[in-house]
């Protein structure tokens, strides 16, 4: 049995726990404000809220239904459409209104739930803000300009809050209905989650967001025994311990964009996180599940293999620890046994003389995977590399981590020379082949152009922008 509350009730099912989100609002609640459009986590149309208790404040993320396993919503609030209605319009669907934003209106319910959303962070407002609360928001008939006009207003309102709290701030000023004031209280009364699926068919899956899973699987998992990872509180949380950051396998992107840790180490994570995906997608993704689907493209695979981070996997009785890049065998072959799972991913916090970058090239600017993506990691001296590790994706069968291009770094002077053997070094070690991402000389060229860019951002003093042309 599963228990949540949806808006205003709460609700307890016996359907199986793997079954998706969407599926349970529209068919089984008859809540059909939330749209299906592509159901793999690309269009926005099904996004609804999901409110848990976190250290003991009461705090939302958007989430795509057509993803999420009922399961993964268990002890939580759901907020559908529905759940935002008002007497009347509320300040957002008003202002959609207004400014003409919204015409076959299929698109729009998603919108709405995304900027109630981001109407409950508790962030101080901007329209940059607002806007990124919606990048996993598409439209397909209005035109964003009008879109746009209504965040700004949007935006501007929420920017009056001032100190307020932001459910007694949306209450008062028509953004959320009133019983928004007492799902805390409700939720705490709720019977703690166990996350554990009793289902008993077929083998088990290790479920953490599901942005992976339930786009291949989305038709077997409700049959499939599943033990649900995203919210259990060991697999949780990210430490600093000395000099190294220890993170729990169901960490999200989200969760590392708002690490503390992470903003004080890694001085450019806004701008690498704007690459992953759309806020939702990252409200969900969890790293194991980036690890683990050993796509050739994950982001966060490649951001870690150049972290030379190392893997703790547990069987739920023993442990065993290896580095990221001895995880990848082949094409999707993993060094893990089925039942082994990552309990916790760990690597050593970049230092003062240690340089770290991230670059990926897509077909669009952002929310699409990459076509190579690239990550170096440096130990500089005096201009000497004292350590390096490099790691490359879209350019072989696995997320793949570059060791003889990084043993040549050891004990080399930065300059031209070294870069331009460092990407000869590198072109020799990659195999990749042809697709709808670019063709095997195009990925190749890309991997010399991502490894400039490195070295122009690491080493600003040097002016390497000349050789980006070459
Ligand atoms: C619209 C969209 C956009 C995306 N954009 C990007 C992008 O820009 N960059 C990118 O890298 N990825 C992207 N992805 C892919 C995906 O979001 C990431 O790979 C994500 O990190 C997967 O995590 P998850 O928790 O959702 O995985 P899940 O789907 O829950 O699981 C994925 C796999 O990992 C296994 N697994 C999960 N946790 C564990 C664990 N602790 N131990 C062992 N096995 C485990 C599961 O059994 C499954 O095999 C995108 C996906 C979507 C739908
Ligand atoms: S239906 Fe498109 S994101 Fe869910
Ligand atoms: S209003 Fe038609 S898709 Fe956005």
């Amino acid at each position: 049995m599963i228990h949540f509350i949806l808006n205003d009730k709460q609700v307890s099912t016996a359907l199986p726990k793997g079954m998706l989100l969407l599926d349970f609002i529209r068919y089984h609640r008859h809540l059909t404000g939330t749209k299906i459009g592509c159901r793999e986590g690309d269009c926005g149309a099904c996004t609804v809220l999901v409110g848990e208790m976190k250290n003991g404040e009461l705090l939302y993320r958007s989430a795509t239904s057509c993803l999420m396993a009922i399961g993964n919503a268990e002890g939580k609030h759901i907020v559908t459409i529905e759940g935002t209605n008002i007497q009347g319009l509320n300040f957002i669907q008003q202002s959609f209104a207004e400014e003409g934003a919204t015409q076959c209106g299929f698109c729009t319910p998603g919108f709405i739930v995304s900027l109630a959303g981001y109407a409950l962070c508790k962030n101080e407002a901007t329209y940059k803000g607002a806007i990124d609360a919606v990048n996993g928001n598409i439209c397909r008939c209005t035109g964003y300009k009008s879109i746009e006009r209504a965040v700004e207003k949007i935006a501007g309102k929420l920017g009056e809050r001032k100190g307020t709290d932001a459910i007694t701030f949306g209450v008062e000023n028509n953004f959320l209905p009133a019983y928004f004031t007492g799902i805390k209280d409700k939720l705490l009364a709720l019977t703690k989650p166990i996350n554990k699926d009793s289902n008993q068919n077929g083998s088990l899956k290790y479920l953490g967001g599901g942005t992976d899973l339930y786009v291949q699987q989305h038709d077997t998992m409700p049959h499939t025994t599943i033990d649900f990872l995203f919210d259990k509180t060991h697999l949780n949380g990210i430490t600093q311990v000395g000099n190294r950051c220890y993170l729990g396998a169901a960490v999200s992107v989200t969760d590392i964009a708002e690490s503390p840790i992470f903003q004080q180490h890694f001085s450019s994570l806004p701008q690498y996180i704007k690459l992953v995906s759309s806020t939702p997608i990252r409200n969900m993704a969890t790293i194991a599940g980036n690890l683990v689907n050993a796509s050739p493209i994950g982001d966060f695979t490649i951001f870690f293999l150049a972290l030379n981070a190392q893997i703790v996997l547990s069987d739920g009785i023993n442990t065993r620890e290896m580095a990221l890049n001895q995880f990848y065998k082949g094409y999707k072959q993993l060094a893990k046994n089925p039942d082994e799972f990552i309990e916790k991913i760990y690597f050593e916090l970049p230092v003062h003389d240690t340089k770290f970058n991230f670059e990926k090239v897509c077909k669009r600017m952002h929310l699409d995977i990459a076509s190579v993506n690239s990550a170096i990691s440096l130990q500089v001296d005096n201009d000497i590399i004292a350590e390096a590790h490099l790691s490359a994706g879209g350019v072989g069968p696995v997320p793949f981590y570059l060791a003889k291009a990084a043993a040549f770094l050891k004990g080399k002077i930065v300059n031209e020379t070294t870069i331009e053997e460092l990407i000869t070094i590198a072109k020799d070690e990659i195999s990749p082949i042809s697709d709808a991402r670019g063709t095997a000389a195009y990925k190749r060229f890309l991997l010399g152009q991502l490894i400039k860019a490195h070295f122009i951002t690491l080493f600003p003093e040097h002016n390497f922008q000349q050789m980006i042309a070459v």
